[in-house]
């Protein structure tokens, strides 16, 4: 159990959920075979819900890792929705390039290299979309820098804020 659901409630809500297509689904594999944290069934789905609803046409994640969110983002918007995707670790980068490259979403997808920390001190575009996902305990720096490229009317995600109930560990 995650320890804020019930399993049984987990198990239902997944019966629920539609497949995702083939890109997605070997990603998901290949992310559970090599313990890499991707966005539960869950949490993609209140995506892709928000992202109908929101329609944005910039959007800004921070943490890419193999780049299965941001194909995922890619998927529920539209062709004139770019997003602009943050990671610091080189060879989840290079999964992630050849992960979006294979797709037809590749042109909207950008790749920026670094600490969060510092390279949202540099982005100078608005978003109105910002999924944050990565270094738990720096979500409020994350935050507090990210709120300024923020659109008025737009909308930020933080994934995990209650992960496993640890909340009191995080804070
Ligand atoms: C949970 S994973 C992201 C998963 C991805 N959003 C998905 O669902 O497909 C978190 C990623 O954030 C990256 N990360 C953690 N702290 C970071 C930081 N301070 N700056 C940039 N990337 C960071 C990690 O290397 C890791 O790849």
């Amino acid at each position: 159990m995650n320890q804020i659901n019930e399993e049984y409630i987990e198990d239902y809500i997944r019966s629920l959920l539609p497949d995702n297509n083939t890109n997605l689904k070997i990603m998901e594999k290949y992310a559970e075979e090599n313990h890499v944290p991707i966005v539960q069934p869950e949490v993609a789905q209140l995506l892709k819900v928000l992202l109908k609803l929101k329609n944005p046409k910039n959007i800004l994640e921070v943490g890419t890792a193999i780049g299965y969110s941001a194909l995922l983002m890619a998927e529920y918007t539209g062709n004139y929705c770019n997003i602009t995707t943050v990671e610091r670790r080189s060879d989840m980068i290079d999964l992630a390039k050849e992960n979006i490259s294979k797709t037809i979403y590749k042109d909207r997808i950008k790749i920026l290299q670094g600490e969060a920390e510092e390279v949202l001190l540099i982005l100078d575009e608005k978003y109105d979309f910002i999924f944050l996902d990565a270094a738990k305990g720096q979500y409020m720096d994350f935050f507090n820098k990210c709120i300024k490229f923020l659109e008025p009317g737009g909308i930020i995600v933080s994934d995990n804020v209650l992960y496993k109930a640890w909340l009191p560990q995080i804070l």
